[in-house]
């Protein structure tokens, strides 16, 4: 049907110059490759390439369809396709999301998609059921009134704590969890139940108490200087690095000091997310060591922000992969537990880039989107709850500063962005977990919209 339109083919397997090739200058593109499936091989991080491809080709129009339905096929579609029309605003960037029942098989799908290509512009992501068209917006949704039995925005938990089933002989897996937003998280809930954490992160475990060279440089700045002047790096970006790694060893060394001041106890062991296998160890030998695994949380993430035109797929993959491969390997991890003993609810950190789009974090917003399919699939293979948690921005604290660098706090001071206060979000999550729905797959937890 859309061949009888006069439009070209791009076969998959073209890769990143599909579009192009199908006839030079390109008007409009319409993406199939996310359709299908629901469980099929994912469109991301490969189908990134030909989203840019038709971008970087100068389309006006780019329509990518999906299923309705939270499939792994087309996890993280949103999330991508909300940046880009952020990113080209003077272009139609449009995600159809095509419920069967109001469009079924090809030819139902095409005669949507045509429709669609009739329309002007407007909302990124639409929504096509028997009962209509849609665009998902942000509804505001407060807790019930079980909530204002806890402790209250800067309380303890205790009623929280009580209320998840988290007593001291708790154990909380958490990736992630030594540095930035989550540490500050993990704290509260170390002191809310005064239970087990176990923390997982690429940075080294720390080797008893810092060198007393670097130890006296109490910011990044300053031990640049103390680094450089040793002679033994080769370039700034090797100080630059060694600097970094000494910072991460000291926020991985306060977080476990503040969990053990809450009363908690906390281990920390170096693992980089993404290995299935190493994933898998480290949960066998936690759940070896204590008999239980009460609750896991992902939020391992990294950012490499740039604009799609200067994205690199190797780039987008690195980012995507972050969230998405450690996602699947921890919450497989924990599913090859006896059925009984696997944790009774997964938080995956994600973030309002995802629900919101923003320039220059495709790759993020992409992967943070499809953290609520992965969430989603295991809900529905164990019975346990899993929620997707799509923060706002958090204000950077002094130890734990997190992905809101201060270059970026100004920026967002300049828009109006308000932050979310570090012991208010981490006081939030505590309240979503313990009195919100356990069958809401997803929430945005933010100070202000942007
Ligand atoms: N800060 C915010 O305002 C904000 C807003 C929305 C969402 N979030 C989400 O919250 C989470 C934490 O963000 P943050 O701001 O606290 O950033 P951050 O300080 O950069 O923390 C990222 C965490 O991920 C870990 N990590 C990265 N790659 C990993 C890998 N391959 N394997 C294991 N751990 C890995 C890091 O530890 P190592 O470096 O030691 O590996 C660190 O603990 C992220 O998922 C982020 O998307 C944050």
């Amino acid at each position: 049907m859309l061949d009888a339109q006069g439009a070209l083919r791009a076969e998959p397997g073209e890769g990143g110059a599909g579009p192009a090739a199908a006839g030079g200058a390109l008007d409009g593109a319409v993406v199939l490759d996310a359709l299908g499936e629901a469980e099929g091989p994912p469109f991301l991080p490969d189908g990134f390439d030909v989203v840019r491809a038709a971008l970087r080709a100068g389309a006006r129009r780019l329509y990518v369809a999906r299923e309705a339905g939270r499939g792994l096929r087309a996890a993280g579609v949103d999330g991508l396709v909300r940046s880009a029309a952020r990113e080209y605003p003077d272009s139609v960037v449009r995600c159809v999301v095509l419920d069967a029942g109001a469009a079924p098989g090809p030819e139902g799908a095409a005669e949507a998609l045509l429709e669609e290509v009739a329309e002007g512009g407007g909302e990124p992501v639409v929504v096509r059921t028997p009962a209509g068209r849609f665009a998902p917006v942000l509804v505001e949704a407060p807790l019930g009134p079980l909530a204002g039995r806890g402790a209250g925005p800067a309380g303890e938990g205790a009623a929280e704590a009580e209320a998840l089933g988290l007593d001291r002989d708790a154990v909380l897996v958490v990736a992630g969890g030594a540095r930035g937003i989550t540490a500050r998280c993990v704290a509260v809930l170390a002191a809310a139940a005064r239970c087990r954490v176990e923390l997982l992160g690429r940075t080294p475990v720390p080797a008893g108490p810092e060198d007393p060279l670097t130890a006296a440089a109490a910011d990044r700045a300053a031990l640049r200087g103390v680094l450089a002047r040793t002679g033994r790096y080769g370039s700034p970006a090797d100080v630059e690095r060694a600097a970094g790694l000494v910072l991460a060893g000291r926020e991985v060394a306060a977080a476990l000091d503040a969990v053990r001041a809450a009363g908690g106890r906390a281990r920390y062991r170096s693992v980089d997310c993404r290995d299935a296998a190493a994933v898998l160890q480290a949960v066998k030998e936690i759940h070896a060591e204590h008999g239980r695994i009460d609750g896991v949380v992902h939020a391992a993430g990294i950012v490499e922000d740039r604009l799609i035109a200067d994205k690199s797929p190797e780039s987008f993959r690195r980012v995507h992969g972050t969230k998405t491969q450690s996602a699947a390997a921890l919450l497989a991890a924990v599913e090859q537990l006896p059925e009984g003993e696997r944790p009774r609810f997964a938080v995956l950190f994600g973030s309002i880039a995802a629900v919101l789009g923003n320039r220059g974090q495709s790759d993020y917003a992409a992967a943070n989107d499809a953290l609520e399919a992965y969430g989603a699939a295991w809900a529905a293979r164990t019975g346990r709850r899993a929620l997707t948690v799509h923060w706002g921005p958090w204000a950077p604290s002094p130890v734990h500063g997190g992905m809101v660098v201060p270059e970026l706090a100004r920026h967002y001071a300049r828009r109006g962005v308000r932050l979310i206060d570090p012991e208010e979000g981490a006081a939030a999550l505590l309240r979503e977990l313990a009195w919100g729905d356990p069958a809401e797959r997803a929430v945005v937890l933010t100070a202000s919209q942007w």
